[in-house]
C-alpha cells in the first residue's frame, strides 16, 4: 500500500463545487485585491477565532512580522521564542531587527517549557512568542503569568493550530496579537500562501494592516515605511470555502490520532503526549525513536511517507550562527531534530490506511 506523507484529495474532492465556485465567484467579479472576500473571510475567521479583529496577509511569517512590528518591536529589543519550532518564527524577529532568544521545549510536549523563560528575561526583553507546536497549545498560565508579572508583549505562533484548545480557549486568543499561516498544508489551507493577524486590540488590527500596505491609511498616502503582505481574494475566497469545514477536519484528525495512540505498540517508539487541559487538532503527529532513520527508512520502504519536523535546530542552521551557539548549547532541541519522525495524517485517512501505518510501525 502506498500512502503519501499528506495529500488534499479527499477533502478537495468534498468541497470541488465550493471551491470552483469560489473561483467563479471572484474571477466573474474581476477584483483581486483588498476586496469582498477579504472582508468576508476576516470577519469569519476572526469569529471563529473568538476575537474582535482578522487581518489578512500573505503568509503565516509575514504575519508574526507585521504583529511585532505593530506592537512597535525592532532594534535593540529581544524576544523569546523556542528552540524547537519552523524557522519561520525565528525569521519574524530577525526581520523587524531584533533579537531571538531561544528557550528549550518541554520533552513531553514539544512546546516550549515555561519554567526556563523567567531566566533569560533581560531589561532589553519586549516579547514571549510561544509557538503551538503540531497541534497543541502551549502551557498558556505561567506564560502569560511571567509576561505580566515583566510587562512583556506575548505574540502567539499559531501557524500550526487553528481551532486547537487549552483549558477550553482557541489558541490565539491569550496573547496580545497571534499569527496564522494558511499555506496549504495547514489544517486551515489556502491553495497558495496566505496568513492572518488576529487580535482584540483596534490599534494592532489597524497598524497590522498599514504596515502589510505600503504602511498606508489610505491609497497613496504613506504614514509608514510598510511591506506589500495582504491576503489577496481568490485566497480568501478558497480559504471562506474552507473555514465552515475546519472542525469537521479538525475532528478527523483527532480520530486519526487517536487511533494511532491506541494502536502503536512498540518500545522503540515514544508517542506524543496530550495534555490534560489541551485539545489538539494534530497539525502533525510526532513520534520520537532513537533509531529514527532506520524507522524513517522502514516506513519508507512499506510505501510510507513520513518526514521530519525538524532535521537541524534553529541554532544550528548556517543563518543563525551569529547567535554564537553551537552543538551542545540546546539539548532539548537537538534531541528533538536527532529522533522526530512525523506519521502520515491528515482529512479522510481509511482506517486501512491508518492500520497499514500501525501495523508497519509496530513492525519495527
Ligand atoms: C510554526 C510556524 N510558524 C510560522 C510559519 C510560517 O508560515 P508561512 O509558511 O505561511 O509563511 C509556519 C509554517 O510554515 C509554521 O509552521
Amino acid at each position: 500500500m502506498k500512502i503519501p506523507f499528506v495529500t488534499f484529495i479527499p477533502l478537495e474532492k468534498e468541497l470541488d463545487q465550493e471551491i470552483r465556485a469560489a473561483f467563479e465567484r471572484v474571477y466573474t467579479r474581476s477584483w483581486y485585491i483588498e476586496g469582498e472576500e477579504d472582508k468576508a473571510f476576516e470577519k469569519a475567521f476572526a469569529e471563529f477565532c473568538g476575537v474582535k479583529y482578522a487581518v489578512g496577509t500573505g503568509n503565516g511569517l509575514d504575519a508574526l512580522m507585521l504583529a511585532l512590528k505593530a506592537l512597535g518591536i525592532g532594534p535593540g529589543d529581544e524576544v523569546i521564542v523556542p528552540s524547537n519550532t519552523f524557522i519561520a518564527t525565528v525569521l519574524a524577529v530577525t526581520y523587524v531587527g531584533a533579537v531571538p532568544v531561544l528557550v528549550e521545549p518541554d520533552i513531553k510536549t514539544f512546546n516550549i517549557d515555561p519554567s526556563l523563560i523567567e531566566e533569560k528575561i533581560t531589561p532589553a526583553t519586549k516579547a514571549i512568542m510561544p509557538v503551538h507546536l503540531y497541534g497543541q497549545a502551549c502551557d498558556m498560565d505561567p506564560i502569560m503569568e511571567i509576561a505580566k508579572k515583566h510587562g512583556l508583549y506575548v505574540v502567539e505562533d499559531c501557524a500550526q493550530a487553528h481551532g486547537a484548545t487549552y483549558k477550553g480557549r482557541k489558541v490565539g486568543t491569550f496573547g496580545d496579537v497571534a499569527g496564522f499561516s494558511f499555506y496549504p498544508g495547514k489544517n486551515l489551507g489556502a491553495l497558495g500562501d496566505a496568513g492572518a493577524v488576529i487580535t482584540n486590540s483596534e490599534e494592532t488590527a489597524g497598524l497590522v494592516r498599514a504596515y502589510g500596505n505600503y504602511g498606508s491609511d489610505y491609497k497613496y498616502h504613506h504614514v509608514y515605511k510598510g511591506n506589500n503582505s495582504r491576503l489577496d481574494e481568490l485566497q480568501a475566497a478558497f480559504l471562506s470555502a474552507k473555514l465552515p469545514v475546519l472542525d469537521k477536519v479538525n475532528e478527523d484528525r483527532r480520530r486519526i490520532a487517536s487511533i494511532y495512540l491506541e494502536g502503536i505498540k512498540n518500545e522503540k517508539i515514544v508517542l506524543p503526549f496530550v495534555r490534560e487541559d489541551c485539545v489538539p487538532v494534530w497539525h502533525i503527529f510526532a513520534v520520537r525513536c532513537k533509531e529514527r532513520d532506520l524507522l524513517e527508512k522502514h516506513l519508507g520502504d512499506l510505501g510510507i511517507g513520513t518526514n521530519k519536523h525538524y532535521p537541524t535546530p534553529i541554532h544550528l542552521q548556517e543563518c543563525y550562527k551569529d547567535l554564537g551557539l553551537k552543538e551542545g548549547d540546546l539539548r532539548i532541541a537537538e534531541e528533538i531534530s536527532a529522533t522526530e519522525l512525523s506519521l502520515p495524517l491528515y482529512y479522510g485517512m481509511t482506517d486501512e490506511q491508518i492500520q497499514y501505518v500501525i501495523d508497519s510501525v509496530n513492525s519495527f
